[in-house]
């Protein structure tokens, strides 16, 4: 499997345009689309509908009156004062996508940078929606998948790289080596099953230097500073952080919709 890792946004217009049909793509928003879209599945969400635009997803609701209406934009909710009249349901906090709200339902999402790159990516034979929450039934799902081609994507921030993207990127380089080459003692960068191009070195060299304490590597980013200064979204950065509480491989399926593809 050879792995690549799209480190920041200001790429996505090209992979958008890039043949990806034999790939599997692996978006990370960890601060927290990704994140929000695992957690809102894991409490028995039917489907996530991402969208780039507030006005597709209003378009969408027009449609299905019966769906919800999540995401952000500067990391809160997404107002009437934006829309035109219409306050949307969630905003972009996993911690809001409990059972009673979300149980059942169908979810369209419109967020910065998220649902953004799971656009770019949807040209791939296999496009998976993953986080922290979510890794290790992701790299197994990979491992069995076993695809010539791997696109790990991180979402960023705006038009920057975000940290936490490139860790959860490096982490999954790690366990898929772990996985594929388990006789392995350093990872065989340029030969065998696992090959990382250099963007995957450098997510996989930033994970390995950051792993003993991954949570302070975080805290210092852009977008885990941005939140922990707003009080109701402060404890968003520390749930985004736990490793697989939710044991779900969240993939985007031919009709746009991202659903649960397989449990642990
Ligand atoms: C995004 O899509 O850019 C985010 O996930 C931002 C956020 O949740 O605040």
């Amino acid at each position: 499997m050879k792995i690549e890792v799209i480190l920041t946004p200001a790429e996505l217009p090209a992979l958008k345009q890039r043949d990806l049909r034999t790939a599997a793509c692996v978006v990370f928003d960890v601060l927290r689309a990704t994140s929000a879209f695992v957690a809102a599945l894991h409490n028995g969400a039917r489907a996530i509908v991402p969208v780039s635009e507030i006005s597709e997803a209003l378009a969408r609701r027009q449609k299905q009156p019966d769906v919800l209406l999540g995401g952000e934009r500067d990391g809160v909710r997404i107002r009437a004062a934006q829309t035109g009249g219409v306050d949307f349901d969630l905003g972009n906090s996993p911690r809001e996508y409990t059972p009673d709200k979300v149980r059942g339902k169908t979810i369209v999402s419109t967020t910065t940078n998220g649902t953004r790159a799971l656009r770019a990516g949807a040209g791939a034979k296999t496009v998976l929606a993953a986080s922290f929450l979510n890794l290790a039934v992701t790299a197994e799902f990979l491992r069995q998948l076993s695809p010539a081609h791997a696109v790990l994507v991180c979402a960023g921030t705006h038009e920057n790289t975000a940290l936490e993207d490139v860790l959860a990127a490096g982490a999954l380089c790690e366990m898929l080596n772990e996985l594929l080459s388990p006789s392995l003692s350093s990872l065989g960068r340029g030969e065998g099953v696992f090959q990382l191009s250099d963007s995957a070195e450098i997510a996989r060299r930033t994970y390995a230097q950051a792993k003993s304490d991954l949570t302070a590597a975080i805290r210092t980013s852009e977008n885990a500073r941005r939140l922990l200064a707003i009080a109701e979204l402060r404890d968003d950065v520390a749930f985004c952080l736990q490793h697989d509480i939710f044991p779900l491989v969240a993939g985007l399926e031919a009709d746009g919709a991202i659903r649960v593809l397989a449990t642990a």
